[in-house]
This record gives C-alpha cells, sequence and structure tokens, in this order.
C-alpha cells in the first residue's frame, strides 16, 4: 500500500503527517523550528546573482531578517483563498497566481517529506477550514484554489477533511477502545475558529461521516486578536489619532480610515506606499504640531522601510504571553521609534470582546446543528495556538465546564487526525 500524506497548511503554521503500512506519524520538516514537527507558513522570495529562490519555515524568516527585509516576504496566504481581489501578484517581474504561490509551499512540504520517508507520494489528505467565506461564490473559489494549489504541486488524488474533524480524530485515538463520548472540537488558529461535534469510539474505522453530528466555524482567528491590540495599544504611536486643522476651512483631519484599516494587517502595509496616501501624510504633516509630526513620520518610516512583520511579531508576543500573565509588554524599539507599552490580560479581553461573542455563538450554533445542549457534551477537545487564551477557554469552562476540557499538541493535531483519515482510506 502507498503512502498518504496528511497537509494542514494553516493560516500562520502548517504540519505533515503520513501514513502507511497501517500508521500515521508526523514529519519533522522544518528542524529549525522550535515547535517540533511545525513549519511557518510563510513564503520568502530573495533574488540572488539574477536567480530568484524561495524560501518558506524559519528559513524564511532569517531570511528575511539577515538580508534587512530585502525581497518579497509573504504571511497569512491562506487568508487570501477567499479574496476574489487577488488575482496575480508579481515577484520579481514573474507573475504568480495564489494557487501557484501556496503551491511553492506545498511542494517543499512534499518534498521534504519525501526526502523523510524516502518515497514519492502522490494522495493527499488536505485538511480545510469549515468555511472559507459565508459568501458561496467565494467559498467555491477558495475551495478550488486551494484544490488546485495541492494539484499544481504534483499531487495527483486529493481528498480534503475538515480541520476540525482531522483534530477529533486525534483526540478519538486517545481514547481506550470502546469507549463512545460525544466530544465538541474547537480549533482556533490565526485565521479560524472551528468546531465539531463528534461522536467518538475507540474501536470504529471507516470514513465515519456517519459520527460527525455537526460542524461550525467563524473566521476569526488570531490574526485577528493582533489587529485589535495594533488598534488600542499601537497606531497611536503611527498618527492613528492625529487630527490637524484643514487650510481651507475649520475642519479637523487625520487619517482615513482606509488608511488606518491597512494598519491593522501588516501584509496590506505595503499598499499604502500608493502616491495619494504618501502626499495626503505629507499634506498632514505640514499643519501638524511637532510631536503629532513625529508620529505621522513614524508611519513613513513604517510604510517605506516596510518593517510591519517585525512590528507585528512584538505584538504577538505580548500576546501569546497575556496567556500565561496577567500583564505584558508591547516592546519595539527599532527604525527611530520606542514602543514600549503595558497591556493586561484584562484590557486584551474586553479588546477582543466583540470576537468572543461571536466565536461564542458560532459555538451555540453548533450545538443546535447537532440538536445537543451543553450538557450532552461529554468531552471539549481544544486544539490550535489560540486555544492558550484564557477568554477563549472560559467559554468552554462556563459553557460546558472546565472538567471536561482536555488539550493535546496545539500545533500538529490536525494534521495527526489528517494523517488518520488517510488510513482510513487505504
Ligand atoms: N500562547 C499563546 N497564546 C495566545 N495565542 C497563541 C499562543 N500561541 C500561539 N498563538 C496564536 O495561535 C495562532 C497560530 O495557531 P495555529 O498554528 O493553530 O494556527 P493555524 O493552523 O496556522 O491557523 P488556521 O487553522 O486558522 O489556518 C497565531 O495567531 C498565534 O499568535
Ligand atoms: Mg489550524
Amino acid at each position: 500500500m502507498s503512502a498518504v500524506f496528511g497537509i494542514d497548511f494553516g493560516t500562520s503554521n502548517s504540519a505533515l503527517s503520513v501514513a502507511r503500512d497501517g500508521e500515521v506519524a508526523l514529519l519533522n520538516v522544518d528542524p529549525q523550528n522550535p515547535i517540533s514537527n511545525s513549519l511557518k507558513s510563510i513564503l520568502y522570495f530573495l533574488k540572488e546573482d539574477g536567480r530568484t529562490r524561495s524560501f518558506v519555515g524559519y528559513e524564511g524568516v532569517s531570511q528575511y531578517i539577515d538580508n534587512e527585509a530585502e525581497g518579497r516576504y509573504m504571511q497569512s496566504i491562506k487568508t487570501f483563498l477567499p479574496d476574489t481581489g487577488f488575482e496575480k501578484t508579481a515577484i520579481y517581474g514573474k507573475t504568480y497566481t495564489l494557487e501557484e504561490l501556496i503551491s511553492i509551499f506545498l511542494v517543499k512540504m512534499k518534498e521534504r517529506g519525501q526526502v523523510l520517508i524516502d518515497e514519492e507520494v502522490d494522495h493527499l489528505v488536505l485538511g480545510r477550514p469549515v468555511i472559507f467565506s459565508r459568501d458561496s461564490e467565494r467559498e467555491d473559489i477558495a475551495r478550488e484554489r486551494l484544490l488546485r494549489a495541492a494539484q499544481i504541486a504534483g499531487f495527483k488524488e486529493i481528498t480534503f477533511q475538515m480541520e476540525p474533524i482531522a483534530a477529533a480524530l486525534a483526540y478519538e485515538k486517545t481514547l481506550p477502545p470502546g469507549n463512545e463520548e460525544i466530544v465538541l472540537v474547537g480549533d482556533f488558529g490565526a485565521g479560524s475558529s472551528d468546531f465539531t461535534i463528534h461522536k467518538a469510539g475507540g474501536l470504529k474505522t471507516g470514513a465515519r461521516e456517519q459520527d460527525i453530528l455537526s460542524v461550525g466555524g467563524v473566521y476569526i482567528g488570531g490574526d485577528n486578536f493582533d489587529s485589535r491590540i495594533m488598534r488600542e495599544k499601537v497606531a497611536a504611536y503611527y498618527g492613528k489619532d492625529v487630527t490637524v486643522k484643514s487650510m481651507f476651512s475649520d475642519n479637523e483631519t487625520g487619517l482615513s480610515p482606509l488608511v488606518i484599516r491597512k494598519l491593522m494587517q501588516w501584509h496590506h502595509i505595503p499598499q499604502l506606499r500608493r502616491p495619494r496616501t504618501l502626499n495626503n501624510i505629507k499634506e498632514l504633516k505640514v499643519n501638524a504640531g511637532f510631536k503629532d509630526k513625529k508620529l505621522l513620520t513614524n508611519l513613513e518610516n513604517l510604510i517605506h522601510s516596510n518593517y510591519g512583520y517585525l512590528l507585528f511579531r512584538a505584538i504577538e508576543k505580548a500576546k501569546c504571553d497575556l496567556s500565561g500573565q496577567d500583564s505584558a509588554k508591547i516592546r519595539f524599539s527599532d527604525y527611530d521609534i520606542d514602543i514600549d507599552e503595558a497591556i493586561l490580560r484584562r484590557e486584551f479581553q474586553s479588546m477582543i470582546r466583540k470576537e468572543a461573542a461571536l466565536i461564542d455563538a458560532c459555538i451555540d450554533e453548533t450545538l443546535a446543528g447537532a440538536g445537543l445542549g451543553p450538557d450532552d457534551i461529554d468531552v471539549v477537545f481544544l486544539t490550535g495556538g489560540s486555544s492558550y487564551i484564557p477568554l477563549i477557554r472560559s467559554i468552554f469552562e462556563t459553557k460546558i465546564g472546565a472538567g471536561k476540557i482536555r488539550t493535546a499538541d496545539a500545533f500538529t493535531s490536525v494534521a495527526y487526525g489528517l494523517g488518520l483519515y488517510g488510513s482510513m482510506l487505504n
């Protein structure tokens, strides 16, 4: 029987598993990564000696930093799947579709995995979120693009499986044979939060669709939480609140809401390089006071030096610190700016209250979809990096009960479950 790969292509982390000879194993495709068996979902292009080279994972991050933000660095690529506005992008004069970019990433995973198991693999179980978009046209486009990316990467047989269902299979594997439980799985990633309610039992085999009682998902994840911190704590350093008296009237003007919106996602910051936006900032500076001028200069530096990635890394670090402690610091001092902002867990929780409410409602919908109430759930299985956030956990503690919560490896459960699914297909 030939091997099957399982790929969890995540918004910020990806992982690869293999199913062969009745066994499933995770493959360590990025030994440099401190999170074992995980590969950062980033792509980095650099032109060297007339040749464009591409990098992924930790190597990509260190190349990007070593080359002082030269080249093209891309993160959260998965987020663009349902984005009909993204058609093509040019990198060093060559245009790539989104599916071509993703395929470059998938090819690296495929090749590294093949080396590790010393076998060519063309059968893939590919994870996907429960929903890409509420809009059915975008939903179809996203699915089609992901499929196409896997085809371009050289996979001949491709089977999709939903990420939270894969996580449910990984949890099920830990149960003693014969134990039957109703499990609510929550997978909290960087881009989406996905749920499934699943009848888990240690002895079952086969494709198991009948045991999936309900699925649900929202396109909210850790990236959104980082954006909130940016808006509330950091964007003021870049002139978010600057208002300047207009030269022609008594009106006060400031940065446009569109500019501020672009600031909230680091990979959108390069879009602010348009001459119109840059002129706008320049005009505001003319009439701004000394302090405000400096803030607008910070914004210009951010746009020109394109260091948004490093800034958001500092934000993400503070967010992760808040999962284990009551307060944290957002620290960034480089590129002629010095940010040292305290953030309390309490503040962070109120920043993401709206997102948490949407997640809460989605869990209720998923329960309703299964025709079950909170008391019917035997176990809650939480996975994904954002499941470390105490506020997210507390939703389940309140609704289902703290004693029912189980966790496993937050970054590899989905990939492992995809491998388990692959072993059932054979
Ligand atoms: N300790 C922590 N506390 C809070 N958030 C964390 C922690 N560790 C990681 N995260 C967040 O978890 C997210 C990454 O989790 P994960 O790798 O599960 O996502 P993903 O699989 O890439 O995304 P998706 O499944 O949505 O495509 C990031 O937003 C990261 O900032
Ligand atoms: Mg994930």
